[in-house]
């Protein structure tokens, strides 16, 4: 258990999970998209060490690309999604994968998607690490999901709250204090 600022944190999903499940994806990537020269979107900053696990055992022949989105304030959606980082390369014809940390309303990822097909790219999926499908708003699809979770909020692993706890090797859920 570990505390960062007024709040606590449990363990939840430990680092060796964590691994096994992405070395399943980047399996079923790279049987999807032999020979297809897919382009990956990493959504900064929250994706960036499940990316960085991902593509470690991702042997398929690729390129990575990163844009900075923003719609979460502290603990909550904000309802707008904000481009803080755009796209620097066209995504005309090419089959993308978005790679993010966690769909919650889905947002973000409706927004970025409905983007990404708009600028002409031949197919756009998603591979993300977390998804809490009772938050769902939207009509999002994820073809590549790492695990299902309950409507809490998490951290770790890349994951923050108010830019703390990104670092921790685990997906940690957060209690009020005295109530874990
Ligand atoms: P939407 O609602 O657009 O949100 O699907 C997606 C983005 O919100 C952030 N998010 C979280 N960040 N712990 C976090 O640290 C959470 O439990 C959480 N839920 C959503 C995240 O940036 C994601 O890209
Ligand atoms: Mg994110």
């Amino acid at each position: 258990m570990i505390t960062i600022k007024d709040k606590t944190f449990v363990p939840f999903l430990e680092p060796v999970e964590l691994e096994k499940r992405i070395v399943e994806l980047a399996r079923e990537l790279d049987k999807d998209y032999e020979g297809k020269n897919p382009l990956f979107i990493v959504v900064l900053k929250g994706a960036f060490l499940f990316a960085a696990e991902l593509f470690k055992h991702l042997s398929t022949p690729c390129e990575i690309t990163f844009v900075r989105l923003s719609s979460y304030e502290s603990m909550g959606s904000s309802g707008r999604v904000k481009q803080i980082i755009g796209l620097e390369e066209s995504v005309q014809d090419r089959h993308v994968v978005i790679v993010e940390d966690i769909v919650d309303t889905g947002l973000t990822m409706a927004q970025l998607t409905a983007q990404l097909s708009g600028q002409g790219a031949s197919s756009v999926e998603i591979a993300t690490l977390l998804h809490k499908p009772d938050a769902l708003r939207e009509d999002v699809r994820i073809r590549y999901l790492g695990f299902k979770i309950e409507n809490r909020f998490v951290v770790g692993f890349g994951l923050d709250y108010e830019e703390h706890g990104r670092n921790l090797a685990g997906i940690h859920v957060l209690y009020e204090k005295g109530a874990e």
